[in-house]
């Protein structure tokens, strides 16, 4: 298949190519502005014996994803040297010559380990094109997953390492929280629900014409758990809320938390799945490295009884295997109500 990747082309071409351009339905439009509205930033400072420093974390966490399926978090602990490596090291990597990222471009071989693509997977049947490059691998188990990683830039294995084992340990940590928030027991959400980690970083360079172009479509995270890191101060991720889209802020060094469609079923409809979307700018490049927590796919995925017990007593979905899910969602995964629907009781 021929190398299509945008992050090869871009620089060539001075007008948005036609078959970019999206309806009138679809197009960006003006979002709200983040700093009018009250966007969720949560600090998980914690004191020497590992302790929050702030006692109300579990709340304002549970009543972030209650109210925006989505918050920030700052103070995580994780260094700023690594999330600027990590950010410089997938940089270069767009940057590399087309014949050096012809070497990892997705050909279609559902079995591939590391899949490097443009737009979405489905490119060849799409009637528009998303304005992005996409690298995606798995992470843990570690050693199992490395050998099928990128080795150039030379660096970006051993970045991405430390890289991956410390979202693991972070996202642990809010899994942790969130259980706790929902009266479950500690580890919960570790084990077959959280057994998978995949690494998906997209690469927005500076496009011709943001307001007729998408950088990603507006969806779902099918997964458990999502956490994003953005370039420190360039636009483009939003929110679905209340019928409009609201820009997130990049803050520098923060990750944007987004739950995920597994998280809003097994809390019973308590937690949200939020939707949202990547548009493009015209000045810069934009990177977003997302940070997949995803089940096994035999994983059995139901309302989690505990909580069931407690609340209503009724479960609002019915049991399914994740592999099932991931199925319908290729199928429907524009409609995510219907989505849900389907899975309801
Ligand atoms: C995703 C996602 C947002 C972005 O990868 O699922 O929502 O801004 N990414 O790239
Ligand atoms: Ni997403």
């Amino acid at each position: 298949m021929e190398n299509k990747l945008v992050s090869s082309w871009w620089k060539n071409v001075q007008s948005l190519p036609e078959n970019y351009k999206f309806p009138l339905d679809q197009r960006p439009g003006e979002p709200i502005d983040p700093l009018k509205h009250s966007t969720p930033i949560i600090d998980l400072t914690t004191h020497e014996d590992g302790g929050y420093a702030q006692p109300a974390i579990l709340e304002q966490i549970i009543k972030a994803s209650q109210d925006f399926g989505y918050f920030q978090v700052i103070n995580h602990g994780i260094s700023e040297k690594l999330l600027e490596e990590t950010i410089g090291v997938l940089k270069e990597f767009f940057n590399m010559p087309a014949e050096e990222k012809a070497k990892y471009y997705y050909t279609g071989d559902p079995n591939s380990k590391c899949k490097l693509y443009t737009s979405s997977y489905n490119y060849q049947n799409e009637d528009k094109h998303c304005w992005r490059d996409t690298l995606a691998h798995h992470c843990h188990p570690l050693q199992d997953n490395l050998p099928f990683w990128p080795e150039k830039p030379t660096h970006y294995r051993e970045v991405i390492s430390a890289y991956s084992i410390e979202t693991r340990k972070l996202i642990t940590k809010i899994l942790d929280v969130i259980s706790e928030g929902l009266g479950l027991e500690k580890g919960y959400f570790g084990g077959e629900l959280s057994k998978v980690q995949m690494l998906s970083a997209n690469y927005y360079p500076p496009c011709p014409d943001p307001n007729l172009a998408l950088g990603m479509h507006s969806h779902c995270d099918p997964n458990l758990l999502t956490i994003l890191l953005q370039d420190s101060h360039v636009y483009g991720l939003q929110i679905f809320k209340n019928g409009k889209w609201i820009a997130v802020e990049p803050i520098p060094n923060a990750f944007v938390v987004i739950i995920g469609c597994q998280l809003q079923i097994i809390s019973n409809d308590r937690l949200k799945s939020v939707i949202h979307r990547a548009v493009t700018n015209s000045k810069e490049t934009r990177i977003c490295v997302g940070n997949f927590v995803i089940p096994s796919s035999d994983c059995h995925i139901e309302p989690a009884s505990e909580l069931v017990k407690k609340t209503t007593n009724i479960a609002a979905y019915k049991s399914y295997q994740y592999k099932e899910f991931l199925h319908a969602y290729e199928i429907k995964h524009g409609d995510f109500e219907a989505l849900l629907q389907s899975y309801k009781l």
